[in-house]
């Protein structure tokens, strides 16, 4: 089955979700919004913590909202920060994002969309595991 992406509106909502970004420490105030494939749109934020290792990406509380939500596939995600450019996700989220969405999975950059099979080549996946 293919879905439609608004990216505008993936764009628009990750903008929204930077106001619920708890970043006292950083100051890098970061939104994300995703589409699944049952056409839904959902949102995260960052959340920092003082014991600095143990904040949340903004991608990893949008996963954390997919599961409390009933569950999916990630198709689309754009992320942003409070000023409004479009962010690449980090090394760890990129393998958060691989499992919950799949090497097709189109993720927004500051030039056009990439699948994750471009953002991870070569990922660590569940085949990897002993049996
Ligand atoms: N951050 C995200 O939320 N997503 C990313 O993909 C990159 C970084 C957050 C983590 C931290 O709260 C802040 O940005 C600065 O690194």
């Amino acid at each position: 089955m293919s879905i439609g992406i608004d990216w505008d509106e993936l764009y628009r909502q990750a903008c929204e979700a930077t106001s619920h970004s708890y970043a006292p420490y950083s100051k890098l105030h970061v939104g994300a919004a995703a589409l699944l494939d049952d056409g839904r749109i959902l949102q995260g934020c960052n959340v920092e913590n003082a014991s600095y290792g143990l904040g949340f990406c903004a991608e990893v509380t949008l996963v954390g909202q997919m599961h409390m939500t009933g569950g999916g596939r990630l198709v689309a995600l754009c992320a942003v920060s409070g000023a409004g450019e479009v962010l690449t996700p980090c090394g760890r989220c990129r393998q958060i994002l691989m499992e919950n969405g799949g090497p097709d999975m189109l993720v927004q950059g500051a030039h056009r969309p990439r699948p994750m099979r471009e953002l991870l080549p070569d990922w660590f996946g569940p085949e990897d595991l002993p049996v």
